[in-house]
């Protein structure tokens, strides 16, 4: 798919504030700082997600209008450590309106990064996934940071450790070196049927 424009057009913190269902959507989940602004602003071609040395800096839930016509959506990252409890829980209760109500998203993109297995809320967010029946596919960020035998040995472990919930696709992604956004474009095409 050809990004030809892309807009920030909604913050959203409270599911009332979701836009309609109209347009087809598409959303990015993954923790805390394992890249998901940068990957957005990468595949957007535009700097309008902020990316940041510290995490927790994606509170709330952005819209991205891209090409007039779709909803990209950029979802709070979880497991920030610094979080208080009441931000916790305020994060669970949107981001599970959220899913219970997109009754347009298409595909989620998992973001994990590359260097390191899955960890626990990486396995609630794969969990709640499947059970809601939403399909997703995985993004391994930040592969630009590892050597090439480093990256074989990752990615068979991290499809071993996810083999009991399915079979997905894994991109390797760099935001530095834009490895892997050939594919990611390849698959909006087919995902929105362009
Ligand atoms: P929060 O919104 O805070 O949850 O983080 P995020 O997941 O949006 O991550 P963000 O894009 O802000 O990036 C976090 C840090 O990782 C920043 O310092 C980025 O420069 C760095 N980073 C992101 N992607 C890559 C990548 O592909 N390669 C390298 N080397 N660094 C990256
Ligand atoms: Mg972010």
């Amino acid at each position: 798919m050809r990004i030809t424009n892309a807009k920030l057009i909604k913050t959203v913190y409270e599911a009332k504030d979701l836009p309609p269902l109209d347009k087809k959507e598409i959303a990015f989940a993954g923790r805390s700082n394992v890249g998901k602004s940068s990957f957005l602003n990468t595949v957007l071609g535009i700097n309008a997600a902020k990316v940041s040395s510290s995490p927790g800096k994606t509170r709330s839930i952005n819209y991205y209008l891209v090409n007039d016509i779709y909803y990209f959506v950029d979802l709070p990252g979880y497991g920030f450590a610094k979080v208080s409890k009441q931000e916790k829980e305020r994060w669970s209760i949107l981001l599970e309106a959220y899913f219970n109500q997109r009754l347009n998203l298409n595909m989620v993109f998992l973001l994990l990064d590359h260097r390191h297995l899955p960890q626990d809320l990486d396995y609630v967010m794969i969990e709640w996934l499947r059970d809601l029946g939403i399909p997703f596919i995985i993004i391994l960020t930040k592969v630009d940071k590892l050597k090439t035998s480093e990256r074989k040995r990752m990615l068979e472990q991290i499809k071993k450790s996810l083999s009991v919930y399915g079979d997905y696709i894994y991109i390797p992604f760099s935001s530095k070196t834009k490895e892997g956004l050939k594919e990611v474009l390849d698959l909006f095409s087919k995902i929105f049927g362009e």
